[in-house]
């Protein structure tokens, strides 16, 4: 290998041992990465699901460029300014209309604890403190950081940490033949009386390799919460911003969360930024005169105006015909790809909702994040100048919106291709 790791860089998701050495980017364009080596790579992922109208999108670049200029951060206590507000102005009115206060982090997993949090002072504020569990899907991934973490599947992700993990109620993922059973054991959770909330990736678990649940199960899911008087949360920083066809998976259901975690995609894949939604409900077990109900959290960067810009510069990308229409063409071209791979015997299954296409290998292994075809389907696609990054044994697809018909007809081909050879390699 020409690379090699660097003296001092750690990567995140990485074993440095048996990890390939990293590609060194120098520059990037669209959907393509371009390499120190010269070579160039089509980013079929969103560079792990942030990007969303290209790398370099001269508009969010201005925009950042602009405020720069201006004012790059601010103190956001006792402090606000024009791309903030002009970010929830924005923002605000794309959501679900009983959405009334918006609060700002730095990423998805602390869009998560902000979440938690929330909803646990929600219910201390009122006196309601005996309300402390949390209820949470298997095979979910809602972050890093400790909460997010506890919130999570147990696996060998979060294993080292386990003992100092909350414990959770866990709910299997909803479906046709166990919807009665799942709706029974929650019920029997909530009626203790102790639930705060329940915390979901609606309809699309991202990292558990794209596991996909229909609307009206969760919408089944969030009447009973409701029902018992608890809170529910919808993790959208993986599904929101278009990833699912709608501008946000919960547009698909009928019973809305309370609570909606928003982070990736926002700033247009250009800086780090989280936000938390949350009802006027909400917010008013907060606005009291009694200081000891505040809010008390917040990260040196909440609201940085940098962000912000992005922020804004990205929405009104998002917002205009010719993105929604490539998003509609996305999710026409995978629908069409999909159907042609029925059947292929080294499928075990096919998962598509909008821009998001999931392939399922039946490699003799069984499916897990560390399948060992992994590696070896990472590599080919490389070496194909396509950067995929599968999930164990599901490849998947998820490219910013600027993607033509023929870069996705290119990556298509790519895999279809490697199929065969996968297959033939086990
Ligand atoms: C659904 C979901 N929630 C939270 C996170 C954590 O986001 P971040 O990596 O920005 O902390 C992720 C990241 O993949 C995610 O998919």
């Amino acid at each position: 290998m020409q690379h090699s790791n660097h003296p001092f860089i750690w990567h995140p998701f990485t074993q440095m041992k048996t990890a390939d050495p990293p590609l060194e980017v120098v520059r990037a364009s669209g959907p393509m990465l371009y390499t120190k080596d010269g070579k160039a790579y089509l980013d079929a992922i969103s560079s792990w699901w942030v990007n969303l109208h290209g790398h370099c999108h001269p508009q969010i670049a201005d925009a950042i460029s602009r405020q720069a200029h201006q004012l790059e951060q601010v103190i956001f206590a006792g402090f606000i300014h024009a791309p903030a507000i002009e970010l929830a102005d924005t923002l605000m009115p794309l959501l679900p209309a009983h959405f009334a206060k918006l609060f700002f982090s730095d990423d998805g997993s602390t869009s998560v604890e902000v979440a938690l949090k929330m909803a646990l002072q929600f219910w201390h504020n009122q006196g309601k403190g005996h309300k402390t569990r949390i209820i949470a899907l298997e095979q979910a991934y809602h972050g890093d950081t400790f909460g997010a973490m506890s919130v999570a599947e147990r696996n060998a992700f979060n294993a080292a940490f386990s003992p100092l993990l909350f414990e959770v109620h866990r709910l299997s993922l909803p479906h046709a033949g166990n919807i009665s059973e799942v709706l029974r054991q929650l019920d029997d959770w909530l009626s203790t009386g102790e639930v705060a909330a329940m915390i979901v990736e609606p309809l699309v678990q991202g990292a558990a390799g794209m596991q996909m649940y229909e609307a009206r199960y969760l919408d089944q899911l969030f009447t009973a919460v409701h029902r018992a008087g608890a809170l529910c949360i919808a993790d959208e920083v993986m599904t929101g911003f278009g990833r699912t066809g709608k501008l946000f998976a919960v547009e698909y259901l009928e019973e809305q969360p309370d609570i909606i975690c928003l982070s990736k995609g926002i700033t247009g894949g250009f800086l780090p930024l989280g936000v938390t939604v949350c009802t006027q409900d909400i917010y008013d077990a907060f606005y009291q005169d009694d200081k000891l109900k505040t809010f008390f959290h917040g990260h040196s960067y909440t609201g940085n105006p940098l962000a912000c810009a992005a922020a804004v510069a990205s929405l009104k990308l998002l917002q205009d015909a010719s993105c929604r229409n490539r998003i509609a063409a996305i999710t026409q071209s995978h629908s069409a790809f999909a159907t042609s791979l029925q059947g292929h015997p080294f499928i075990k299954d096919i998962r598509h909702l909008g821009t998001i296409l999931a392939i399922e290998l039946g490699t003799p292994e069984s499916s897990s994040y560390f399948n060992s075809i992994q590696q070896a389907a990472y590599r080919y696609y490389l070496q194909r100048g396509i950067y995929l990054r599968p999930l164990g044994n599901v490849v998947y697809l998820m490219p910013p919106y600027c993607i033509t018909g023929a870069e996705l007809e290119q990556v298509y081909a790519v895999i279809r291709d490697s199929l065969d050879w996968l297959m033939s390699e086990q």
